[in-house]
């Protein structure tokens, strides 16, 4: 059986926006690893929160949900209890909602296990804000993915309108500088770069640069810093 301290983790953590969802998929897909979006967890948590008619506020009920959350992922679709959640679940308002739950502590803890579930053979690549510093404080390589915020405003809007969804640049400003400012002051995992990660802006940066980058990065890694499954 292999040890999940054997296999290795990359951790991409930074804000909302800042394309570190697109960045970990294709960091994963070149370097075979599975792929952990730990943002959509806390989103799908307030969307069964929605379902469920629990409040944003109502800690025992969330941790319960956290707790026992069951999505399946069947070919890009995302469902919850039989509800085709794939839209909602990238909506701003879900996004704001998530920002929400992921300021408690014990809704963190509940959440705590299923994703260190994913560390598994040969490898993961883990998206989110707290992957080095909380969930997987020995990962192989860190890196503090950012960009400034009008910049990161800019490619939410452009995806939100390519997607044929409504969209206000102004307005999707004001929520990321929002959410920003609610998970850096949170008491627990607050979102921040840790000491051993590697701080990579992309304002100015392709996605193929800053994927390029990354992989580089682990691939020059000192053999014997990475663990082999
Ligand atoms: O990465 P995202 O936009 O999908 O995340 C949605 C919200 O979830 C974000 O505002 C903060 C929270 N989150 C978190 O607190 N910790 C994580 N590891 C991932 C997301």
């Amino acid at each position: 059986m292999v040890i999940s301290a054997q296999i290795p983790v990359v951790a991409i953590d930074g804000p909302s926006a800042s394309g570190k969802g697109t960045v970990a998929t294709l960091v994963a897909q070149q370097l075979g690893f599975h792929v952990l979006d730990s943002g959509l967890l806390y989103r799908l948590l307030a969307l069964m929160a929605r379902q469920k008619k629990v409040g944003l506020d109502d800690v025992p009920a969330l941790t319960m949900l956290a707790t026992t959350l069951d999505a399946q992922f069947k070919q890009g679709q995302i469902v919850v209890n039989g509800v085709d959640v794939s839209e909602e679940v990238r909506s701003e308002a879900t996004a704001a909602g998530a920002s929400q739950v992921a300021a408690y502590p014990l809704v963190r803890l509940g959440l705590l296990q299923k994703q260190r579930d994913y560390r598994r053979s040969p490898g993961l690549v883990a998206d989110g804000r707290d992957m080095g510093s909380t969930v997987f404080p020995d990962a192989t390589l860190k890196t503090y993915l950012t960009a400034s915020a009008t910049e990161r405003a800019r490619r939410r809007y452009k995806q939100l309108i390519e997607k044929g969804m409504h969209a206000n640049l102004s307005e999707i400003l004001q929520d990321i500088e929002q959410r920003d400012a609610r998970d850096a002051r949170r008491s627990v995992a607050p979102l921040q770069k840790c000491s051993d990660a590697e701080l990579l802006d992309s304002t100015s940066l392709t996605i193929d640069q800053v994927v390029a980058k990354i992989v580089m990065r682990y691939r020059n890694l000192d053999p014997r810093l990475v663990p082999s499954s």
